[in-house]
């Protein structure tokens, strides 16, 4: 293995079109914190760079929707990722963004010097454009009907209904988003990075130069490979993003899977004068932390910008992660199916630690897993609290209890004390070799061996039984349990921060470094600990049931936005319509019919008339709170006994596919007996 200086940690920047999720952290966030914070306490010189990613189309939409600026959405969310990054202590050394104008700047140069190289090629094409609006539409700023499953509301680059990706000229009359209007093709010029002419390249140093890849990593770069590079555009026609710097750019930007990546080099500037250390020299380990849907754009695309520019350093590994799943179903910000951060911090203020233990114990390193709200207590309760915190809280309850809180002095180790001293030093070389390769999940294991450890220990030594027959033999005892915790404040610090800080309060203790870990002299006999307090407390039913109860509640609503839109009925001729008679009228009394469920019998005044309707909307509707309602009434329904009442016209109700009804009316109030046709 090669000789590094130091290390590069990038993390994903996330889109600032939306708060941040469990997902996100589990993926990106937390191994990459865990990384930072292990090579800084080996004394290792690491930057650790973040940043919002504020270009592209989505944050245009969600602009237009709300009716608000671009600037605005990512100035709002760009402030709630960063403040609930600082809050879960991801430890950045910068948190910059793209709308910065460092880095306008460094994107821009690094798009010139690859276009005065040549490296770029210039196609025209055709693209939707519409006219009204007086712009090219991105693939998002199209609907249409899916040629796969009709289904009608799919986007020029996927149908969400049946996941196929889609070509914007294969939808089925295709609508602008903007106007509403059918798009026309026009040309447009757009700038390519010619992939392809770097196949050769990428197969040596990927495929030869870096068989040591996580498979999953290695494995797409391959299937991307194989099939073919082709011509990547990197430039649109938008007016969100970083203006094209060349001429003929007006009124196009770069590509925001462009600029994104180049943003870790805007932050490191933003952070040091002294960044070409960390781009250009080559004994600078660079290492992308991204989830899997980034693969292509980290381990092809980027990479061929950098080598195309020439000077810069390329990435050594991508440990990039598969996806994590809620309570069985995909992450979704749109259908709002997430655990958000910034409420997750609400909800269970003090527990951060406790969602990053679970987030890196169920972390999806190698395959999609899911994250369960049962399962996040389990962990606290039967690990956090039962194991580690259990066995810190014995040992330094007792070493207060027993000796007023001063360490005891060891006397003769037996042979039992000094092989479970011995476990330390083996723990410390499982978890080193596992975080060095990136298996966050199984270093976060062995960390929790050296507490079982521990626990185990206490539990057949016994000490609170030996101390009545020999008080001298368990100041061994404590002391040995007492540098196992010491050794707890030093192996949890890249995985539980907040809670080694925690312990060393406890127990009075100083930060130690990664060299340290493994030595059985750490605490020194006479020192002081402080009165303890619990590490973890036990999370409650009641707290794990509102989390569930917040899920299924969404899931209610997603359901009804979804529900069935029945298919169209066959066409009728204008004579049939005509036929109908449909009134305004009032409801003027309302009453539950006796001994049915669903019926009220309604009084109306038509207008012409004042009449009787019995009506199935009892379960939507009391009988007190509609008098006054106006409704739409078919007048000339022929009428029609319901239990023994006669039923003189109907009511027109709007029912979604879930049976939900609402009164279909007049939008101000119109005199009864108004026709509708
Ligand atoms: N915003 C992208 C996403 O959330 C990630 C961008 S990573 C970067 O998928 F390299 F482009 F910055
Ligand atoms: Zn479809």
């Amino acid at each position: 293995m090669k000789n590094f200086k130091r290390t590069l940690i990038t993390s994903a920047l996330p889109y600032a079109n939306g708060p941040v999720h469990i997902g996100h952290l589990a993926g990106v966030y937390v191994p990459a914190d865990i990384y930072a914070r292990y090579l800084r306490l080996k004394g290792e010189e690491v930057a650790f760079i973040g940043g919002s990613d504020e270009h592209g189309v989505p944050i245009t939409l969600k602009a237009k929707k709300e009716g608000i600026t671009p600037q605005d959405v990512v100035d709002k969310y760009h402030g709630m990722i960063k403040d609930s990054f600082e809050k879960f202590g991801i430890s950045f050394d910068v948190y910059s963004r793209t709308s910065a104008k460092i880095h306008h700047e460094t994107a821009s140069e690094i798009f010139k010097t690859l276009h005065d190289k040549g490296a770029f090629i210039e196609q025209t094409s055709e693209q939707f454009f519409d006219e009204e609006a007086k712009q090219f539409l991105a693939d998002r700023y199209i609907t249409g009907t899916c040629p796969k499953c009709n289904y009608e509301k799919a986007y020029g680059d996927q149908c969400e209904s049946c996941g196929s990706t889609l070509n914007a000229t294969d939808l089925i009359d295709p609508k602008s988003v903007l106007s509403g209007n059918k798009p026309v093709m026009r040309q447009t010029k757009h700038w390519f990075l010619p992939l392809d002419q770097y196949e050769p390249w990428l197969r040596e140093w990927i495929l030869e130069e870096h068989k040591e890849w996580k498979p999953n990593v290695y494995g797409q770069c391959k299937s991307w490979i194989d099939g073919g590079l082709n011509p990547r555009a990197v430039t649109r026609d938008l007016d969100w993003g970083i203006p094209v710097p060349v001429e003929g750019g007006e009124g196009k930007v770069l590509y925001v899977w462009f600029d994104a990546p180049i943003g870790y080099i805007s932050a490191t500037k933003e952070w040091t004068p002294d960044w070409t250390k960390w781009w250009k020299d080559p004994e600078t380990k660079l290492v992308h932390f991204i989830g899997k849907d980034n693969i292509v754009f980290h381990c092809i695309i980027f990479p061929v910008v950098l080598k195309a520019e020439g000077s810069y350093i390329l990435p050594e590994n991508v440990p990039a992660n598969e996806f994590l799943n809620l309570e069985g179903d995909k992450i979704s910000t749109s259908r709002n199916w997430a655990v958000w951060l910034h409420e997750y911090l609400e909800d269970f203020p003090g527990k951060e630690d406790v969602l990053k233990y679970t987030l890196t114990a169920n972390a999806p390193e190698t395959k999609d897993n899911d994250f369960t709200w049962k399962d996040f207590q389990t962990r606290n309760n039967s690990e956090l609290v039962a194991i580690f915190g259990n066995f810190v809280n014995r040992a330094l309850v007792l070493t207060d209890k027993y000796y007023d809180g001063i360490v005891p002095e060891a006397g003769e180790l037996t042979e039992y004390d000094q092989q479970t001293l011995n476990e330390i030093g083996n723990l410390k070389k499982e978890v080193e070799k596992s975080i060095d390769t990136y298996h966050f999940r199984e270093g976060l294991k062995s960390a929790m061996e050296l507490a079982r450890l521990g626990n185990k220990y206490l539990a057949d030594m016994e000490p609170w039984k030996v101390v009545k027959t020999d008080p001298e033999r368990v100041k061994t005892i404590m002391n040995t349990a007492l540098q196992i915790t010491a050794n707890l404040t030093i192996v949890f610090e890249p995985f539980l921060p907040f809670t080694t800080d925690k312990l060393r309060g406890f127990m009075n203790f100083e930060k130690l470094d990664w060299h340290q870990l493994g030595r059985t002299d750490l605490i020194k006999g006479g020192h002081k600990i402080k009165t303890p307090e619990l590490l973890f407390e036990k999370i409650e039913d009641e707290a794990i049931q509102a989390q569930v109860d917040k899920l299924l509640a969404t899931k209610k609503v997603n359901e009804l936005e979804q529900a069935e839109v029945n298919p169209p009925k066959d066409n009728i001729e204008y004579e049939d319509f005509a036929k109908l008679d449909i009134r305004i009228g009032t409801i003027i009394a309302a009453e539950k019919v006796a001994k049915t469920k669903k019926l009220l019998k309604l009084t109306i005044d038509t207008g012409i008339d004042k009449r009787t309707v019995v009506s199935g909307i009892a379960e939507y509707f009391e009988p007190e709170k509609i008098i006054g309602q106006q409704v739409s009434i078919l007048v000339n329904l022929a009428p029609k006994i319901l239990k023994g009442i006669e039923s003189q016209g109907m009511i027109l109700m709007a029912e979604n596919g879930d049976g939900a009804l609402v009164f279909v009316t007049a939008e101000n109030k119109i005199k009864e007996g108004s026709e509708i046709r």
